[in-house]
């Protein structure tokens, strides 16, 4: 049994004769000594191979990656190395044995340009390197912490099914055919949501799981078909007590892995005033730049774009990119006209304030409005105004991403970690693809309590008691109270357009569930793929899972998803669409 890391030693260490296990990182022969560098799962260490040692032939056969056993003798080097755990030391091999050979690699496992295709495919060849050993590290300590401190907080943690039932809402889901009921299906849980409610009707009264949750969702750069779920429930809180105990949680997380000491309470900012300063229910507040509205500025324009707009009651906003105008070309605006317009803003009109001002509306904008922007956003002399205007949620997300691109670009963003929630949502936001209001967070959100009249008269303005806990722009995790009155849960699924019928069958066990004493519950999930990423300094979730799926949902290494045999389909009742 492997007892002993390369990196429990150090020059304390000179003299000792130790064993150890792991893979030929690198073999050199310098003037006939063999240098080998031996990587175990703490990292590396330098063995050498004298020309008179009996294992110098089989030292000089080693290949890149072959796993080997040594027996050898500690000693001080020579030539340190500063930038390795264990620079001061090598070991002198006494005894060295092969356990097992590689073919060559398909890529070098330090060249970091390897496509990540290729990565992909090899996973486990990948999973050598440092970089994803130490994400895979804080993922385990970042998890540990987590259980610790549930623990101590009294929750149980409890397993829900991974067979569930299909329910609407939300996004598309996984489905598994039942083989025992032909044409019915399992689908997979998008997150345990149901399950945790029942368990609070069931008595548990603190609850917590370590839970995969499934998605069939377009995917980017922080979202995966298969990710997991810090997820928590409990009874008898409030909005406050969830929020407490999840600042808690993440302090503890930050503490115990980045030890960094987090100021609590956090911050909190209402969801329109997110959208308002920010474009985004994530803002991110590593660096300033707010959004202005600058409507009213223009109310009696005559420039015709700006004039349709408040006529269409569309709205007129601003960045400022503060001392930055001389840095942006003719080009380089047109860039960013291109960027908003992928946010469908039809495009950027922009102003560069100097003695004399120039940019796409100087010519049409009056001296009184100029002076009234001046004063409103005290702009000074190179500073960058950036307008949109359009209906409001598409100036908003224009702006919103324009600003986050040009905190990227002019380097705005600071090393902090910037924590807050984000609260007050609404309860219904308007999809325009299905022309109805859909549920902003789940259907099992409750309202605020001033507002469940407005579920089915006001959905427009019908707020819940929802929150959000964002980290550094991305949604760390997402929670509320929920509604533990079965009426007001039936107000809810008609308030979504779900009939009768639909409520019956897709719901019916859990308005049900609702009539047995059902205590005030709520509760919250942190994404904790998205957490590990923020905590390892990584944008790609891919990074922090041991295996991935690609942006298609692909899993290159086992080629999944694949064909299935003919007899497993007929099993199941399944014919395949070829033209579908
Ligand atoms: P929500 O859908 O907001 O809430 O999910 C909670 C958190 O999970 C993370 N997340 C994802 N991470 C990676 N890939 C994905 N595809 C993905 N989707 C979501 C995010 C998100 O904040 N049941 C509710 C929670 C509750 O109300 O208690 C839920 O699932 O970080």
């Amino acid at each position: 049994m492997k007892v002993n890391n390369s990196t429990d030693f150090n020059i304390k260490n000179v003299g000792e004769v130790v064993t150890l296990y792991g893979w030929v990182a690198k073999k050199r022969n310098l003037g006939g000594l063999i240098f080998i560098d031996l990587r175990d799962r703490s990292g590396i260490i330098q063995l050498v191979v004298k020309p008179d040692n009996k294992y110098y032939d089989l030292a000089e056969s080693l290949k890149n990656e072959y796993v080997i056993k040594v027996v050898g003798e500690i000693t001080e080097r020579e030539s340190k190395n500063k930038n390795l755990l264990t620079g001061d030391i090598e070991v002198i091999i006494n005894e060295l044995e092969i356990l097992n050979t590689s073919i060559d690699l398909p890529f070098n496992l330090n060249d970091t340009t390897a496509l990540e295709d290729t990565r992909l495919k090899y996973r486990y060849l990948d999973l050598r390197r440092s970089e994803l050993k130490e994400k895979l590290e804080a993922r385990h300590k970042i998890t540990f912490a987590i259980r610790e401190y549930l623990n101590k907080q009294n929750f149980l943690e409890i397993e829900t099914p991974i067979l569930c039932k299909s329910t609407p809402e939300g996004a598309r889901d996984y489905l598994v055919p039942s083989r025992i009921f032909n044409g019915k299906f399992y689908a997979l849980p998008q997150s345990p949501q149901i399950f945790k409610q029942l368990l609070m009707v069931g008595g548990m009264e603190r609850y917590f799981q370590i839970a995969k949750c499934f998605r069939d969702e377009d995917l980017r750069a922080d979202r995966q078909p298969e990710f997991t779920q810090v997820d928590m429930e409990m009874s008898f809180v409030t909005e406050d007590d969830v929020m407490n105990l999840t600042e808690g949680l993440i302090a503890y997380i930050f503490k115990q892995v980045k030890n960094i000491d987090l100021k609590l309470p956090l911050k909190r900012m209402k969801y329109d005033d997110a959208i308002e300063y920010y474009g985004s229910d994530k803002p991110d507040l590593r660096f300033d730049m707010k959004i202005n509205d600058i409507t009213d500025i223009f109310k009696n324009t005559e420039f015709s774009i700006f004039k349709d707009v408040i006529n269409n009651k569309g709205i007129i906003n601003c960045l400022v990119v503060k001392n930055s105008a001389d840095k942006f070309s003719r080009k380089d605006i047109d860039k960013l006209t291109d960027f908003v317009k992928t946010y469908k803003a039809k495009g950027l009109s922009y102003l560069k304030i100097d003695i004399e001002i120039s940019g796409s509306i100087a010519k049409v904008i009056t001296e009184e409005e100029l002076n009234n922007l001046k004063s409103k956003l005290n702009l000074e002399n190179n500073d960058l105004v950036l307008i949109v205007s359009d209906k409001k949620s598409i100036v908003k997300q224009a702006l919103g991403a324009l600003r986050l691109n040009l905190g990227k670009k002019l380097n705005l963003i600071s090393d902090n970690y910037e924590l807050l929630w984000v609260v007050d949502f609404p309860s219904f936001e308007y999809s325009e693809e299905e022309n109805r209001y859909v549920a902003c967070h789940h259907p099992f959100t409750a309202p605020k309590d001033s507002d469940v009249d407005k579920l089915l008269n006001d959905k427009a303005n019908c707020y819940s008691k929802a929150y959000d806990i964002v980290i550094n722009g991305y949604e760390a995790g997402g929670g509320s109270i929920r509604i533990h009155n079965q009426d007001v849960q039936k107000k809810m699924f008609e308030a979504l357009e779900l009939t009768e019928e639909q409520i019956k069958e897709k719901f019916g066990f859990f308005v049900e569930a609702l009539k047995y004493g059902t205590p005030p519950h709520g509760g919250l999930a942190l994404g904790l793929d998205r957490l590990v990423m923020l905590l390892t300094n990584t944008e790609n979730i891919r990074d922090v899972i041991a295996f991935p799926k690609t942006a298609s949902a692909n899993d290159l290494m086992s080629e999944c998803p694949n064909v299935v045999d003919e007899k497993q389909l007929k099993e199941l009742g399944i014919k395949i669409d070829k033209n579908c």
